[in-house]
């Protein structure tokens, strides 16, 4: 199991599909458009949402492979996938969907991307995504996957990756050194090495520049407010979790600062789009 609960990613869906940049996707799909049948492999899929947001700007016809390594995802994954469609059916290995004229295949993959990267993106795939993953990954494994990706000549897109900013309404005199502290839980190795966190973006645009892509970025901060309460109350108490466990902040501080009931946050996030021979 990775933690990340299908109820919690439910919950971000709709600040993740607000806060992505249009300009970058339309920029892939133009990139994409004269090709037929189009493979893309979604890495660290969780329920799909990737997939839910990406699929409608690209071409008619779509094959996508959602890798993740926690079953109860995979499995929550079919079932959020099949309430999207308009149509859904089983074809074999494949959960063949229809969505708004789009015929989409899907095959879901259990993997470990620590292990098995270039086996899970291998196959000549158009097109390798993920969203909200590379910060949990080490700067060895992104240039890692610059490498792979590049050895396959496939298109790179990424969505939501953490850069490090936040800003909470109203603001707390321990706000600073709060950020500090979760900025540091960040970096904790959550299965791939001592993780990137907030230097995640710049990894990943180095990444692929030295496998001769260019690199388009975006900034896409979720803006969440008083009519997402629950998310921003989410959000603080694991802000605070992650301050308590690394152990940087007293708990005295931690507490005050749980004490100011909050309607709103800033979260900093990076889009990223790298595009070989261009
Ligand atoms: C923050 S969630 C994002 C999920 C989904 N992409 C989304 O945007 O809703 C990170 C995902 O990466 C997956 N993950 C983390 N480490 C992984 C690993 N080593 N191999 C495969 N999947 C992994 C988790 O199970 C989780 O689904």
């Amino acid at each position: 199991m990775s933690g990340f609960s299908p109820d919690w990613l439910a919950l971000r869906e709709p600040a993740d599909i607000r806060a992505r940049d249009p300009q970058l996707l339309a920029t892939l799909a133009q990139h994409l458009a004269n090709r037929n049948g189009l493979e893309v492999v979604d890495l660290g899929c969780g329920t799909g949402s990737n997939l839910r947001s990406t699929a409608p700007a690209l071409g008619p016809g779509q094959r996508w492979t959602l890798v993740d390594y926690d079953p109860r995802l995979l499995a929550s994954a079919r079932e959020t996938l099949r309430a999207w469609a308009d149509e859904s059916a089983e074809d074999g290995a494949s959960l063949v969907l229809t969505k708004d004229g789009l015929d989409i295949a899907v095959r879901f993959r259990q993997a470990d991307l620590m292990q098995d990267l270039e086996a899970v993106i291998g196959g000549k795939p158009d097109l390798v995504t993920a969203s909200a993953l590379f910060d949990l990954c080490s700067a060895d494994f992104i240039a890692r996957l610059g490498r792979a990706v590049a050895a396959e000549g496939a298109a790179f897109y990424t969505v939501l990756t953490y850069d490090g900013e936040q800003g909470w309404t109203p603001p707390h005199r321990a706000d600073a050194e709060m950020a500090a502290a979760f900025n540091a839980h960040q970096q904790i190795d959550k299965g791939f090495g001592s993780a990137a966190g907030p230097t995640a973006p710049a990894a990943l645009a180095l990444a692929f520049r030295e496998n001769g892509y260019s690199v388009l970025e975006a900034s896409t901060p979720w803006r969440i407010g008083e009519d997402e309460q629950a998310l921003v109350d989410a959000l603080a108490d694991g802000f605070a979790g992650a301050a308590a466990e690394i152990g940087r902040v007293s708990p005295d501080v931690i507490a005050d600062w749980l004490q100011v009931r909050r309607n709103g946050c800033l979260v900093g996030h990076t889009d990223t789009l790298a595009l070989p021979g261009e």
